[in-house]
């Protein structure tokens, strides 16, 4: 007999008890518990399942390593070059892909859009919970894709999704989104802890088994993560973040989790009135419209996975008319930031104490790489001293606590794209870098200490 029973589940990490309390004793996080119904003793009950396992002693066993078949795994190119360089070189067969953004960003979009490569020769099943069906055609005529392999179904309830694979399995599956799917077994509402472990849990089940690849769709929370709880990105193979201002027409892709590829890489698109376009060459399209000869800019290179990058980062510094200045850094770590104006006033005797600082990387880009530290620095002495750095220098280096400069990893990379987009000098570290050839038409400036490349603007 099925039984109903009251549960709470942490909206963070997924942790069940009996009783609602205040602080989740699993992740400590507050208010997170959330009520919800689940069926026990019915047929999935953890009673009968064990039943069954121990009726299956014998039948599976365990197996050595090395006799595991892997065959070559296939990947799936998915037509566009940007995405299929964040899955790793395409996305894998049979794996679960979870895209997570904020409303609006382009996630159903960058979905249907890779249908129009995908489609050529396999089969597809686009499940909205969202949008009718006439909203997806209309779509789907605006970014101008025909296929007779794409086949799309309005629905939300999970039974029936996956009563509708059964009938006639594709060979991908999209799943706009996960908190819009419900199973009808749980009484708890769509989009609730329960429910999206269950959904995810019957998806993946279904994507390993049948060797369905499938795209998650899952919205985010206000404070930028994935709603839902934890256990979703621990379930699904790839997590990526589609990113980016609504302001700006140009959008970020990012891998936070990958089982089969890097998380360096990052896709870069733009939306246009036909859906998203491919930004082959992203450096150009961060430094376009960079203001000429002023101080406080300086341009960055830095590497984003396999690829090089330049993108500015402007610092602006104001009198204060507080007690304590304040401190803004948009696009780059608010500690590091902090770190680099404490060395330059220990290290290269720049007061910056009197003084608001902002710091903005342009073009919602964020920076992690240490490479970033010596151009972010320069740029604060840039606005402090009133000096522009110039319009056709670039910079890169990593800053240590004594104010010395580090060497950074593929520095002959970085100095090729920083020629071939016409720069002329290249304020970098000594340290490590005394055999490299200068690319035709760039000075190298090679310094040992933040101070020393002050003195170079
Ligand atoms: P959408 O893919 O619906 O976002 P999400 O699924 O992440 O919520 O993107 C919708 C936005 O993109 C919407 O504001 C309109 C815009 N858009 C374009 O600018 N051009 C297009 O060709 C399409 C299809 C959408
Ligand atoms: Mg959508």
């Amino acid at each position: 007999m099925a039984k109903e029973k009251l549960v709470f589940f942490c909206d963070e990490c997924g942790f069940e008890t009996p009783r609602w309390q205040g602080r989740c004793p699993s992740c400590g996080a507050w208010n997170t518990l959330v009520e919800s119904k689940v069926v026990t003793g019915g047929p999935t009950s953890a009673r009968l399942q064990t039943k069954a396992a121990t009726a299956n002693i014998g039948k599976k066993s365990a197996v050595r390593l090395d006799e595991i078949d892997t065959g070559s795994e296939t990947r799936i190119m998915t037509g566009m070059k940007e995405l299929d360089r964040v899955l790793g070189g395409g996305a894998v067969a049979g794996s679960l892909v979870l895209v997570g953004g904020e409303p609006g960003i382009g996630k159903s979009t960058l979905l249907l859009q890779i249908c129009k490569d995908l489609c050529k020769n396999r089969k597809v099943l686009y499940v909205s919970g969202e949008e009718s069906q006439r909203q997806l055609k209309l779509r789907a005529d605006r970014i101008k894709l025909q296929t007779d392999n794409l086949f799309i179904l309005s629905e939300t309830n999970l039974n029936d999704i996956l009563a509708a694979v059964s009938l006639d399995p594709p060979d991908i599956l999209i799943i706009d989104s996960i908190q819009t799917t419900y199973s009808p077994e749980l009484t708890a509402a769509p989009g609730s802890v329960s429910q999206i472990k269950e959904c995810t849990l019957a998806l993946m089940g279904l994507a390993k088994s049948e060797g369905i690849t499938t795209f998650l769709v899952g919205h985010i929370n206000k404070e930028g993560a994935l709603a839902g709880p934890k256990v979703l990105e621990h379930m699904v193979d790839c997590v990526l973040y589609f990113e980016g201002d609504r302001d700006y027409a140009y959008r970020i892709l990012r891998a936070d989790k990958n089982r089969f590829g890097s998380t360096n890489e990052i896709g870069v698109f733009e939306m246009q009135s036909e859906g998203l376009k491919e930004v082959p060459n992203p450096s150009e399209m961060l430094l376009s419209g960079r203001p000429s000869n002023v101080s406080g800019s300086c341009v960055a290179c830095i590497l984003e996975g396999s690829r090089p990058i330049l993108a500015e980062i402007q610092a602006l510094l104001t009198p204060t008319v507080y007690a304590a200045p304040r401190r803004v850094a948009t696009g780059m770590d608010y500690n590091r930031a902090m770190l680099l104006l404490a060395v330059l006033e220990k290290r290269a005797g720049l007061i910056a104490s009197n003084c608001d600082t902002y710091i903005n990387v342009v073009g919602g880009l964020r920076l992690t790489e240490p490479a970033a530290d010596l151009p972010a620095a320069l740029s604060i002495a840039s606005a402090l001293l009133d000096k522009p750095i110039g319009d056709r220098v670039a910079v890169f280096g990593e800053v240590g606590l004594a104010g010395e400069l580090r060497n950074v990893s593929a520095a002959e990379l970085r100095l090729t794209e920083i020629a071939r987009l016409g720069f002329d000098r290249c304020i970098l570290p000594r340290r490590g870098t005394s055999r490299l050839k200068a690319p035709d038409g760039l000075e190298l400036v090679r310094v040992s200490s933040v101070a020393e490349a002050i003195r170079q603007i």
